[in-house]
C-alpha cells in the first residue's frame, strides 16, 4: 500500500464503535485504514485524537483523514489547527462532496451523536469518491493556506 491509499481514522470516546464501522467500510472498499484509536470506552480529550490524525495527514503519510467526536466539531477544529490541514464537518452527502470539489479538504469530520450508521457511511463515500476540481478554486484554496502563516499571536480567546 502507498500513502494515497491510507486513510488515517480517529476519534474520541463517543463515536468509537462508528469509527470501527467506518474503518472497516472503507477497508472493504480498498483503503488501507489507518485506525489510530482510541480503543477504550474511557472519556478522553478529542483535540489530541484531532491532532494525531491530523499530524498523519499533513506529513504525507496518510491521503485522508477521519476524524469524529460527538458533534464532529470539536476535533475539525483541532485537526484544522495542524498546517496543511484543511477538515470539515459534514452532516449531508451534498457537503462531503463539495469540501473535495470545491475546498481539497484532506480530512472529514463526523458527529457521531448526530448522524447514523448508514448516513455516515454514505458521507464518506461521498467524500472518497469525489475529486477536486481545481481550476478557480485552486487560488481560494491557496488563499486558505496563505493564512496559516499570516498571524501572529491571537488575541481573542472566546469566553
Ligand atoms: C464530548 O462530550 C464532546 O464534547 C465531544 O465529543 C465533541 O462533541 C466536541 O466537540
Amino acid at each position: 500500500m502507498t500513502a494515497s491509499n491510507r486513510i488515517v481514522l480517529s476519534s474520541d470516546h463517543t463515536a468509537i464503535q462508528l469509527r470501527l464501522t467506518i474503518a472497516a467500510h472503507i477497508a472493504a472498499h480498498g483503503w488501507e485504514a489507518v485506525d489510530i484509536g482510541p480503543t477504550t470506552p474511557e472519556s478522553t480529550h478529542y483535540p489530541k485524537h484531532g491532532e494525531a490524525a491530523a499530524r498523519l495527514v499533513a506529513s504525507g503519510d496518510c491521503r485522508f483523514g477521519i476524524i469524529l467526536c460527538g458533534t464532529g466539531q470539536g476535533i475539525m477544529m483541532a485537526a484544522n489547527k495542524v498546517k496543511g490541514v484543511r477538515c470539515g464537518v459534514c452532516v449531508d452527502t451534498f457537503s462531503a462532496r463539495m469540501i473535495r470539489q470545491h475546498n481539497d479538504a484532506n480530512m472529514l469530520s463526523i458527529g457521531g451523536r448526530v448522524v447514523g450508521e448508514g448516513l455516515a457511511l454514505d458521507i464518506v463515500d461521498a467524500f472518497l469518491t469525489a475529486q477536486f476540481d481545481g481550476g478557480r478554486h485552486a487560488p481560494r484554496v491557496a488563499m486558505i493556506e496563505a493564512l496559516e502563516t499570516k498571524d501572529g499571536p491571537a488575541v481573542r480567546r472566546g469566553t
